[in-house]
């Protein structure tokens, strides 16, 4: 079950963190994975310990928030590798750095940081990949996304909220175009994760389960999401939060 042989998975800001562990669980269950990141060092990194592995995987470094950049990405593994089937938008945290920042003290340079990677770079490379996804009747696009965009977190995280609040309302509305023709589009919904400090401290109160997520929880969860199985879930938001949040 889960199996992905013969399909090729473009996994976004996968040069580490939660997007390396959705890489590494795309390509064992058998993807050839391409591996994006805004560093291109570190996507280059990420190839190896895969290929280390024994598992399939290329680099595509390219800045998610740049429309002619994931175009030119996106094409070039079109030909490269016959068409992406599976689509993981997991570029969230602007590579060049963020803060907490009360609201009232956010600049709207901040607000479009946010926007632009988190709903536009998802639509842009939606629209890229698309045409082909539709060709085959076949395909898989999956946003990760935040329980932030569904709580009064009180951290300062109003504009990430927001944005991730909107990549919600975008995913469900193109289920609905795209579901008749063999493509689903869905969304998880992470909770504390274990790449900060002083998340396990966190979760360890928070979470029904007892501590925070790993990278391969989201690997998980999202090798179900992208598999042959899980064509009757399109347009959904699976909270993969360790059970913090259960309504
Ligand atoms: N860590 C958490 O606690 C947590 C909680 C909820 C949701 N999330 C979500 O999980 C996802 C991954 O988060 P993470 O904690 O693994 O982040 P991370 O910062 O550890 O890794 C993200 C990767 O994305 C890359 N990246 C950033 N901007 C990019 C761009 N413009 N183009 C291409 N690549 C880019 C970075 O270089 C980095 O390698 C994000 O969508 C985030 O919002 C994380």
């Amino acid at each position: 079950m889960f199996r992905l042989d013969g399909k090729v998975a473009l996994v976004s800001g996968a040069g580490r963190g939660m997007g390396l562990g959705v890489a590494q669980a795309l390509a064992q269950q058998g993807a050839h994975v391409i591996v994006n990141d805004f560093y291109a060092e570190r996507a280059h990194e990420a190839v190896q310990s895969l290929r280390a592995q024994g598992w399939q995987a290329d680099a595509a470094p390219a800045d998610m928030t740049d429309r002619a950049a994931i175009f030119a990405m996106t094409q070039q593994t079109q030909s490269a590798h016959g068409g992406v089937d599976i689509f993981v938008h997991n570029a969230g945290i602007p590579a060049q750095g963020w803060g907490y920042t009360p609201f009232l003290d956010s600049p709207p340079s901040e607000w479009d940081a946010w926007l632009s990677l988190n709903l536009h770079g998802l639509m842009h490379a939606c629209q890229a990949l698309l045409p082909t996804m539709l060709e085959r009747r076949w395909g898989r696009i999956v946003a990760v996304n935040s329980d932030a965009a569904r709580t009064a977190t009180g951290m300062g995280l109003c504009a990430y909220g927001a944005a991730k609040a909107a990549a919600i309302g975008f995913i469900r509305n193109l289920s609905g175009e795209v579901g008749r023709h063999g493509v689903t589009v869905n969304a998880v919904s992470l909770g504390t994760m274990n790449n900060w400090e002083g998340s396990e401290q966190i979760a360890r109160k928070t979470t029904t389960v007892g501590r925070a997520g790993s990278p391969q929880d989201v690997g998980a969860a999202i090798s179900f999401l992208v598999s042959p199985q899980s064509e009757w879930i399109n347009g959904q938001v699976l909270p993969v939060n360790g059970g913090s949040l259960v309504a």
